[in-house]
């Protein structure tokens, strides 16, 4: 059955590594074809996948949505010109296909912008047994719903005792927001020198998730990042890499 897992969290905690290095994971454990969705407009998941995307599904939508008021696109012509554009915009690379969402704001209707991402990710996704959503900070995509259901939702936090408050809000909005998933993973990332922070503890106890992960800061991921250089690159016994991979393990159980 096809599982998606979706990761979000606070800025700049390492969502996009972790999207990407979760990706990398499950094209080495050959659990293939994996579709990875770029769904923060800011967000680069093909660099962190060292491949390149050029149009997005919004990108597509907003040239649709032009020629359609010039007359130029109507009707079934439209539906046929919207999905040959959209499957075009997939990047195919080994192991796994790339699409990024873009931003579904522009002028018109916002509700079908997000019904257009909603039905392409999932037209899409029934040809993968994995799907991967790298998100923007916080709950707003998922807020959108523009996937239908999430078998796997990844939170992510910094160590710092805020970092950890954060991660535990976020938490308890999703609560509140009815954000429908099937299990909850936490991880904590770029923990100093491998130490657990105190505060960790007392989030696993608030928190009922079903995975809890402490990655360390790894000199290797900066670099590659600082080079512009996907994770492929990444060796599997490193520890980041080595403990994400540990984590698939788990999950795929
Ligand atoms: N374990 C780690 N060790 C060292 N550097 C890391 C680690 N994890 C992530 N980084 C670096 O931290 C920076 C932020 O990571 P990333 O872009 O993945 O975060 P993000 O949560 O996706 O950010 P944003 O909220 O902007 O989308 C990147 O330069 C990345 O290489
Ligand atoms: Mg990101």
């Amino acid at each position: 059955m096809a599982c998606t897992i979706a990761i979000t969290g606070k800025g700049g905690t390492g969502k996009t590594t972790i999207a990407g290095l979760i990706v990398t994971g499950l094209v080495a454990a050959g659990r293939t074809p994996v579709l990875a969705v770029d769904a923060d407009p800011n967000s680069c998941l093909d660099e962190v996948l060292g491949v390149s995307a050029r149009a997005t599904v919004g990108s597509v939508r907003e040239e649709a949505r032009e020629r359609s008021s010039s007359g130029a696109l109507s009707g079934m012509a439209r539906t046929e010109w919207l999905g040959l554009r959209i499957a075009e915009s997939l990047v195919e690379a080994e192991g796994f296909d790339l699409i990024a969402m873009g931003r579904p704001e522009g002028p018109g209707c916002y509700c079908y912008a997000n019904n257009v991402l909603r039905d392409v990710l999932a037209r899409l996704a029934v040809n993968y047994p994995f799907t991967v959503i790298d998100n923007e900070a916080g709950l707003e995509n998922l807020s959108r719903r523009i996937v239908r259901s999430v078998d796997l939702l990844v939170l992510t936090g910094d160590p710092s005792r805020r970092g950890l408050e954060t991660v535990r809000r976020l938490y308890d909005l999703a609560v509140e927001m009815k954000i429908s998933y099937k299990k909850l993973a936490i991880i904590i990332n770029r923990l100093r020198n491998d130490a657990v922070p105190p505060d960790f503890n007392i989030l696993r106890a608030a928190v009922p998730a079903d995975y809890f992960l402490a990655l360390p800061e790894n000199a290797d991921v900066a670099a590659l990042a600082e080079r512009g250089e996907g994770m492929a690159a990444l060796p599997r016994a490193n520890p980041v890499a080595a403990m994400m991979d540990g984590f698939i393990t788990d999950v795929l159980a």
